[in-house]
């Protein structure tokens, strides 16, 4: 596999970690680029689950390289408590893993700043993880932000910790929340700053290194291509570019090092948080969340469910230059009669075959829809695509044809083994 970047094609959860794991094998890098610990990915590897927030979901296959890049929003106790969770079970965390020096810092007060924003926010709220994810970005952004080198560096960090807590106590305070204690902060980020020094590196010579020795890079996305800053569905988005061009930007490799884009897609949609979904079909929540389906990982939050919306996705292709598509939780629709295809949304008239960028008009959206019959059988021993019912295969064919992106892989089963290439 030469060098690929990953992206979820929709509103996230779209089962990205589970399709990084499988193609670990064919590579010798996974990098994270973007987002924080509000992203959550599952591997199943037989009986056992993980969860995995920061860390690349490459971690799992011992001989592999998993690099968190210049990009990534770090709350460093958070970090550390996933690799000692990661360690308890066994699995590697050492000299496979490395992080960007240029990483910006998740703080307390991010978190803080996030928490109660979004409650006074009320109805309008954008249902964030509340991990201070937006806060963070925008202490980038606005040029005081903290960094991973700011981190290991103990006089430049307790000095300038101490700075931005005066400043962020003020604003706390005024936002009737608990001032920050300095000292109990700088404690337990010193802490953390000791167990992560040693990951701490530039890790754009690394990767550029990496590629001059013909290793294979895979990068792995957070996030969906509608939560994306500048694409996604506007304010409803989390704060950084998810989509594939955010992969060299998080990463320091430029664009013509990446060879492939990996969208990938549920067999239907989901979305956790506020905002537009014309496909959004309470039913099918309430179908899913009874077979125990579509939880959020990372907040437990029950997911919005709805069918699959090819006006979306195939946005997201273009928007993306996906060549290979991943179609994920293809058994979630196996008892399905009827099943729906968004083909277009219906806006005072016309016929959009586009997202349109206003969410006033996204959410007056109706969506045109084809019907196809189900298959009405169980997929989850399919291990090839000709073991595929055949209405399940017209399925994924209509899809390939309303999005013009070539199905690759096929999804059964949160298993490992329960992944088609096609
Ligand atoms: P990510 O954030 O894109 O990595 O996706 P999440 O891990 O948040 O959510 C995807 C969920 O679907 C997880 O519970 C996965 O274990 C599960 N999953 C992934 N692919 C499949 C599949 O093909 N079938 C089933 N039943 N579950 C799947
Ligand atoms: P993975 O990588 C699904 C959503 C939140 C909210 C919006 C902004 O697992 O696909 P934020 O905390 O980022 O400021 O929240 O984005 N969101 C996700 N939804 N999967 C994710 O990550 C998400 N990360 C953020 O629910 O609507
Ligand atoms: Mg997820």
């Amino acid at each position: 596999m030469a060098n690929t970047v990953l992206v979820g094609a929709q509103w996230g959860d779209e089962g990205k970690g589970k399709i990084i794991d499988f193609l670990m094998e064919e590579a010798d890098i996974v990098v994270r680029s973007q987002g924080g610990d509000n992203a959550g990915h599952t591997i199943v590897c037989g009986k056992r689950k993980y969860i995995l927030h920061l860390i690349p979901s490459g971690i799992l296959r011992h001989s592999k390289v998993c690099v968190i890049g210049n990009g990534v929003v770090i709350d460093p106790v958070a970090l550390v408590e996933e690799i000692q969770a990661l360690q308890v079970h066994g699995v590697k965390v050492e000299n496979n893993l490395l992080i960007s020096e240029l990483a910006h810092l998740v703080l307390p007060y991010h978190r803080v700043l996030d928490e109660r924003l979004e409650t006074l926010r009320g109805n309008s709220r954008i249902g964030t993880t509340r991990r201070g994810i937006g806060p963070a970005y925008s202490d980038k952004v606005a040029r005081i932000g903290l960094r991973m080198c700011d981190l290991v560096s103990p006089k430049t960090f307790t000095e300038k910790l101490a700075e931005r807590i005066r400043e962020n106590n003020m604003a706390l305070r005024h936002l009737k929340a608990e001032p920050l204690d300095c000292k109990k902060v700088l404690e337990a980020y010193q802490a953390a700053a000791e167990v992560l020094r040693p990951f701490v590196c530039n890790t754009v010579v690394f990767l550029h290194d990496a590629i001059l020795r013909k290793k294979r890079l895979l990068f792995e996305g957070a996030q969906g291509t509608y939560l994306d800053l500048d694409h996604g569905t506007y304010p409803f988005v989390t704060s950084s570019n998810t989509t594939a061009g955010g992969a060299c930007t998080g990463s320091g490799i430029p664009p013509q090092e990446i060879d492939h884009v990996i969208g990938v897609v549920k067999a239907y949609t989901t979305r956790v948080g506020s905002g537009p979904f014309p496909t959004e079909n309470k039913e099918l929540g309430h179908f899913f969340h009874k077979m125990g389906r579509e939880f959020g990982v990372t907040t437990g939050r029950p997911r919005r469910c709805g069918w699959f919306d090819a006006v979306a996705a195939g946005y997201a292709s273009m928007v993306n230059g996906i060549d290979k598509l991943a179609i994920t939780n293809l058994d979630g629709l196996d008892t399905i009669a009827t099943i729906q295809v968004c083909v277009g949304y219906q806006l005072e008239g016309c016929m959009l075959r586009t997202p349109p960028a206003m969410v006033s008009d996204m959410e007056r959206c109706e969506p045109v829809y084809k019907e196809v019959p189900g298959w009405q059988c169980s997929t989850a021993c399919a291990r090839t695509y000709g073991d595929l019912p055949e209405r399940a295969r017209k399925y994924i064919e209509l899809i390939s044809e309303l999005t013009g992106a070539n199905p690759t892989f096929v999804s059964v089963g949160a298993n490992r083994e329960q992944t088609i290439r096609i």
